[in-house]
C-alpha cells in the first residue's frame, strides 16, 4: 500500500520469520554481515512482523515504534542504518525521516528469530517506499533486496523468500544473497516449543562473535556444516523429511558444541530443552518422523510431516503442559498490507 502525497507516503508489509536448518553462526565481515558459512532455513507462516513506514517531514531523525512504544536511539540505530542504505541506493539523501511502526507476532529475542522477520519487513517496505519516491530509479530485485535485509540482521536475508531458502556464502557483499530453493508446499510443518519467551542473556550477535573467536571446534564446525548442507539439499530434492531432519538435527548439535568449546564456554540449552529433545527422540522411536533444532535460546523447534503435526502437538502438550506451543507451516515471501488491513489490525 502506498498513499498519495510524498510527504506522508506510507507503506505497510508483513514478513515471516525463518528457522535455520543449517545454522549461520559467525561473520567474516562484521560491517557487511558476510557469513562464515552458507546457511539454509524454512520460512514459517504463523510467526511474523507487521511494519509500516511513513515519510514524515516533521521528524528530525528516523523513529522506531515497537508495539506503539517509541524506542530509544540505541535501539533505533540499526533501523536507521538500513534506511540510510536505501537513501543512498535510491539517490535521495534528502528524503524525509521515516517513522517505523512495528508489531511482532513472534516472541521478541527468545531465540524465535524476530530479527529475521523484522529486518525483512523493513527492507521490503523500504524498497516500496523509496521506489514510490523515486520511480525513475530501476527496480531492485528480490535478490538484491536480500542484501539490504542482511545489513540489519544476517538471518533476515533468508526471510525475503518463502519456503526453503539458502543464504549463500558468496564472494562478497553483492552475491552473499538469499536463494529460494523450494516453496515447501508439501508435507512439511514445524511445532515450536517456546520454553522461555524472556529476553535472552547472550545475544546471537555476541554469541557468534565469541564462539568464532575462541571455540576450539570452530573450524571443524565450518567444514562439517558444509556436509550437513549438502544432505539437507538432497533431502529437499527428494522431499524426504527423514533425510532433512537427520541432517538438521546433526547440524544443530554441532552448532551447540561450538559453544561448549568456546572460552569461556556457554550454552543456550536448558534442562527443559533437553527434556523436550529426549521426548522428540522417544516420538521417533515410536515411528513419528520428528526432528529438533534449537537456536540462540532455550526453545526447541520440531520439524515433522504436516500430516503428523497434530499428533506431535498433542503429545508435547500432554507431556509439557507448562510449555507454550506454536504450530507453523511453510510461510511465503513478504507481502504488502493495504491501508485498510493495517488500520483494522492496529487502528
Ligand atoms: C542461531 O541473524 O540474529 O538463529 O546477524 O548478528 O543479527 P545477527 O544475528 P542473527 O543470528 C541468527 C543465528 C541463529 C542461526 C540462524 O538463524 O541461522
Amino acid at each position: 500500500m502506498v498513499s498519495q502525497s510524498l510527504d506522508t507516503l506510507s507503506v505497510a508489509t508483513r514478513a515471516h520469520t525463518n528457522i535455520a536448518l543449517i545454522k549461520y553462526w559467525g561473520k567474516r565481515d562484521d560491517a557487511l554481515y558476510l557469513p562464515t558459512s552458507t546457511s539454509l532455513s524454512l520460512t514459517l507462516d504463523s510467526l511474523y512482523t507487521d511494519m509500516r513506514l511513513t515519510f514524515d517531514s516533521r521528524l528530525s531523525a528516523d523513529e522506531l515504534h515497537l508495539a506503539g512504544e517509541k524506542q530509544d536511539e540505541a535501539s533505533t540505530a540499526k533501523v536507521a542504518l538500513v534506511l540510510s542504505l536505501f537513501r543512498e541506493r535510491y539517490n535521495c539523501p534528502d528524503a524525509s525521516a521515516v517513522r517505523v511502526e512495528s508489531h511482532n507476532h513472534v516472541p521478541t529475542a527468545a531465540g524465535l528469530a524476530s530479527s529475521s522477520s523484522g529486518f525483512a519487513a523493513l527492507a521490503f517496505a523500504a524498497r516500496a517506499l523509496f521506489e514510490a519516491a523515486r520511480p525513475d530509479i530501476p527496480r531492485m530485485s528480490d535478490t538484491e533486496l536480500s542484501t539490504f535485509a542482511r545489513r540489519g540482521s544476517g538471518s533476515a536475508t533468508r526471510s525475503i523468500f518463502g519456503g526453503f531458502v539458502e543464504w549463500s556464502y558468496g564472494t562478497g557483499s553483492s552475491d552473499s544473497v538469499a536463494v529460494p530453493l523450494d516453496n515447501a508446499d508439501w508435507d512439511v510443518a514445524m511445532v515450536v516449543a517456546a520454553i522461555s519467551t524472556q529476553h535472552k542473556k547472550i545475544s546471537s550477535t555476541y554469541g557468534m562473535k565469541h564462539t568464532a573467536a575462541t571455540s576450539a571446534f570452530y573450524s571443524l564446525w565450518r567444514e562439517a556444516s558444509e556436509k550437513d548442507l549438502q544432505e539437507v539439499l538432497a533431502g529437499i530434492k527428494q522431499r524426504d523429511i527423514d533425510v532433512i531432519g537427520a541432517a538438521m538435527e546433526a547440524n544443530c548439535m554441532k552448532f551447540h558444541a561450538t559453544m561448549f568449546a568456546a572460552n569461556p564456554p556457554f550454552t543456550y540449552m536448558t534442562s527443559k530443552s533437553m527434556q523436550v529433545i529426549e521426548f522428540v527422540h522417544a516420538l521417533r522411536d515410536e515411528g513419528v518422523s520428528a526432528y529438533f533444532t534449537m537456536d540462540a535460546g532455550p526453545n526447541v523447534k520440531i520439524l515433522c510431516r504436516r500430516s503428523d503435526q497434530a499428533v506431535v502437538h498433542e503429545r508435547l502438550a500432554a507431556a509439557f503442559p507448562d510449555i507454550t506451543l506454536f504450530d507453523a507451516t511453510p510461510g511465503s515471501a513478504p507481502e504488502l498490507l493495504s491501508e485498510q488491513q493495517w488500520s483494522e489490525l492496529y487502528g
